[in-house]
């Protein structure tokens, strides 16, 4: 059974189709790339899968269960989880103490924060740990408005770790990263738990081809083509559509 599964989604807004007829599956442990030009819905669909926007048509079920209907708390209390393209944290507020909000979100203790000595220090820890696995140690006490801006995209993804997702859609993670920082944020995409299932976002097609196993081609709100990365590379549909001549 796949850990996701999107069956014939689709939104419109007005009259304009913006997803159409989506149909994807993941993996436990699965990465899967989301290409396609600027405009061809990839956002949309990560919306309607994370329950940020209600799907007109189309059905989603995480482990088996139809979750179409749900509303995104619910989706994330189930491990389905969701970055997105601009960022959301705090500038002001240290990153320890954002992700330790998150970890107190999780496991439904946020009103207890204060109170309970021995839980405080066990999130403290859990959250020291989360950023020591994406390196993000050295920033741990400073606020993000003075960080690297690459870094400040791995708290991004730290948060959503920190809520133990299963399922990980990350949109434009790369976003706004500079060339000089972006070799660190892919090292730590590349050692996210291995039995995570990922959905990526993004343009550098040096990145996407690197990092999935699978690539799926929106344009126009519709799957133009979806295979392994070598099976995309070779197709002349998408060469001729999206990739052009920039991919050998
Ligand atoms: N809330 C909305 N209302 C109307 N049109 C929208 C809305 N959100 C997205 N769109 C349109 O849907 C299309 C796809 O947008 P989006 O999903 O952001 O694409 P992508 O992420 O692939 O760049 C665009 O033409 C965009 O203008
Ligand atoms: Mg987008």
């Amino acid at each position: 059974m796949s850990l996701l599964r999107v069956e014939n989604l689709g939104k419109s807004f007005g009259g304009l189709h913006v997803t159409n007829d989506v149909s994807l599956s993941l993996q436990a442990g699965e990465r899967l790339a989301l290409i396609g030009p600027n405009g061809a819905g990839k956002t949309t669909l990560v919306n309607q899968i994370s329950g940020f926007l209600n799907s007109d048509r189309g059905h989603i079920y995480l482990n088996g269960r139809d979750i179409t209907l749900w509303p995104s708390y619910r989706r994330v209390n189930s491990g389905l989880v969701r970055t997105f393209q601009i960022t959301k944290l705090a500038p002001e507020i240290p990153v320890i103490d954002q992700i330790s909000l998150a970890i107190h979100q999780r496991e439904g203790t946020v009103g207890n924060m204060w109170r309970d000595k021995r839980s405080f220090t066990a999130v403290t820890d859990e959250a020291l740990h989360l950023l020591d696995s994406l390196q993000l140690t050295p920033v741990s006490r400073e606020i993000p408005a003075n960080m690297a801006y690459g870094d400040q995209r791995l708290v991004e993804v730290a948060l959503a770790l920190a809520l133990r997702p299963k399922v990980l859609l990350l949109d434009e993670p790369m976003a706004g990263v500079p060339k000089s920082e972006g070799q660190l944020v892919l090292n730590a995409l590349e050692r996210l738990p291995s039995d995570l299932g990922v959905v990526i976002i993004e343009h550098d097609m040096d990145l996407v081809f690197r990092f999935a196993h699978r690539i799926l081609v929106l344009a126009n709100g519709s799957v133009l083509a979806q295979g392994t990365p070598k099976e995309i590379r070779e197709n002349e549909v998408v060469r001729a559509v999206y990739l052009g001549k920039g991919v050998q």
